[in-house]
């Protein structure tokens, strides 16, 4: 089958696999993790929202510049993923508190990658590769780790359709980057690493408070990370060395 195919075939098992927020059980109790301050918990969920509704976006100016019609229907459908994701963390946001601000750090991830105007594909490597990695590794972390029974349906729901949001990336980029110049991939790499700073740089100062540990990055944790996405841009051909988006 070929790649493209393999895209149509995404799409038509993410439109069966759509889910509703009426599926989940709201009325469970809520349990915040032992330590952490409420304010710091509303505040990590809302960071969660935040980025939702900005991949949002960036979806659409994707989805406008991919001239590809089975890749515009398997964003169609993520579009339709990420609004729910969104809408999900502000229902349970609801539950805990007020919707805390974007952190500036995250902020700027997400600035540099609305001005990105090189390659559209450049955009697949950054939200379908690097950053649905990341929120893959945050949501298994969350599931793994915090206590709250809610919290962790909402995240096993979503890193579902996360995983279907980054297997779209690699089967896009293997079917497009065998055309592409060395030039055009080094320009898209050298974007990449620089994206990936900025989002060290903003994980590297969070939760240092006392007892805010559970939802702290660890230094080796981050860079075991960008060595993972490093090794899939080695994959595709993008990069000679998975250490391209190390520790900075
Ligand atoms: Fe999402
Ligand atoms: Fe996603």
């Amino acid at each position: 089958m070929s790649h493209l195919a393999r895209i149509a075939a995404l799409a038509t098992k993410a439109t069966r696999r759509q889910w509703s927020a009426d599926q989940l059980d709201w009325n469970v109790d809520i349990v915040l993790p032992d330590g952490v301050r409420p304010t710091i918990y509303v505040d990590m969920v809302s960071q969660l929202h935040h980025a939702e509704r900005a991949a949002i976006t960036s979806l659409e100016v994707m989805r406008a510049a991919l001239p590809e019609a089975e890749a515009k229907a398997f964003l169609t459908t993520q579009i339709a993923d990420e609004v729910r994701h969104a809408d999900v963390y502000r229902a349970y946001l609801e539950r805990v508190g007020e919707l805390a601000p974007v952190d500036p750090g995250l902020d700027e991830v997400l600035a540099a990658a609305r001005a990105w105007r090189g390659p559209a594909w450049g955009l697949v490597v950054a939200l379908n590769v690097m950053m649905e990695h990341e929120a893959l590794q945050q949501q298994q972390k969350r599931i793994a780790t915090l206590p709250c029974p809610l919290f962790k349906e909402v995240n096993q729901r979503i890193a579902a359709d996360e995983s279907r949001h980054a297997g779209f990336g690699i089967l896009y980029l293997e079917h497009v980057l065998p055309a592409v110049p060395a030039d055009e991939k080094a320009e898209v790499l050298a974007w990449i690493r620089s994206l990936w700073s900025c989002w060290h740089a903003a994980n590297h100062g969070r939760y240092r408070a006392e007892g805010e540990a559970v939802l702290r990055l660890d230094e080796d944790e981050l860079e075991r990370r960008g060595h993972r996405v490093g090794a899939m841009l080695v994959a595709l051909g993008l990069a000679q060395d998975d250490r391209e988006l190390g520790r900075s």
